[in-house]
């Protein structure tokens, strides 16, 4: 029988790659070179799955892959992926849910903690040898136990920062597109609406995806209902919340601060306002970004694409592509 073919564009550890050979053949992007739209379509032309990490899969790329039957997204966000555009070509899409979460979380707490607690601006002020004795309250924060925590977007990740939270006795508030009285009676989180979650979190983590209902969800009317003393924390997708709206919040005071691990355009511009914001702590989109996480997410990836290639299904068919 003929083995399928797999385009493999994003660098992936030795296991992932011996796992696709062991089931299929395989080219890879040549990673001495600059990815390029035509480079990449000159490599589909005959393959049956694509391997990548948040490549934009639409009809102008599909229509260059004929044989094309799964797209296996190294990651948890699919907002890369035109459900629409694959719907019609016939294309099934994979992610990899589960295995980050943890991972994510603790990101999420660190984003927390650094920008209430100023850690970030603290050790670059430390080092530049600035530490001056009796200053005791230069970098005066935050406390983080004993705050509200406030959730936009309870899924996994949610849940994990959640039990997190706990540890730290913060009052665990959320909003969600539908309430998830399970995770209230596990994690002591209660369920409110969003001006009520806006109104009260002294952290407001944004955790949804990317959709088109979710683009913009967090914009100036939302920053305008939050507590002045209030930080935003964003490791989700840049565009959930309008960054044009953030920086006007953070520099007239609005909120107190943000902690940002995602961006309207990645990687973030060099002159964006953000990265000169002390009260910012900015990160460059390294939410799952462990050796163990992301060989994890490699692994799950792999295997998603071979099981699409060789049972025509997999459990990691993101729900929106899922055929019944
Ligand atoms: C994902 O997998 O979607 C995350 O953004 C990675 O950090």
């Amino acid at each position: 029988m003929k083995r399928p073919k797999v385009f493999i564009a994003n660098e992936i550890p030795k296991a992932a790659e011996e796992y696709i050979g062991q089931h299929c053949d395989y080219i890879m992007w040549d990673f001495s070179k600059r990815k390029t739209f035509q480079g990449i379509v000159d490599n589909i032309g005959d393959v049956d799955g694509i391997l990548e990490v948040g490549m934009k899969i639409d009809r102008d790329l599909l229509k260059h892959a004929p044989s094309l039957k799964v797209v296996s997204n190294i990651s948890v966000g699919y907002n890369n992926y035109n459900l629409q555009d694959m719907k019609a070509m016939g294309v099934l899409g994979t992610n990899t849910p589960g295995v980050l979460d943890n991972t994510v979380a603790d990101l999420i707490l660190g984003l927390i903690i650094s920008a209430g607690r100023r850690i970030v601006e603290a050790d670059a002020d430390t080092k530049a040898g600035n530490w001056k004795k009796g200053e005791m309250d230069k970098f005066f924060g935050k406390d983080i136990h004993h705050s509200t925590l406030g959730i936009v977007g309870m899924g996994r990740i949610g849940e994990a920062v959640a039990k997190r939270a706990k540890g730290f006795d913060m009052d665990i508030i959320y909003h969600n597109r539908t309430r998830k009285e399970d995770a209230e009676k596990r994690l002591g989180a209660r369920y409110m609406d969003m001006d009520q979650v806006l109104q009260n979190a002294d952290f407001l983590v944004v955790m949804t995806p990317l959709t088109d209902e979710t683009h913009h969800l967090i914009g100036e009317g939302e920053l305008k209902k939050m507590k002045k003393e209030a930080f935003l924390i964003n490791a989700s997708r840049g565009p959930v919340v309008d960054e044009v709206a953030l920086i006007k919040a953070l520099e007239e005071g609005w909120i107190a601060g943000a902690g940002l691990d995602v961006y309207e355009k990645e990687p973030v511009d060099a002159n964006n306002p953000l990265l000169q914001m002390k009260n910012v702590v900015t990160l460059p989109h390294i939410g799952s970004a462990t050796r163990k996480t992301r060989d994890e997410m490699a692994m799950v990836a792999a295997r998603a694409i071979v099981e699409v290639l060789e049972k025509g299904d997999s459990a990691c068919i993101v729900p929106e592509l899922r055929k019944s």
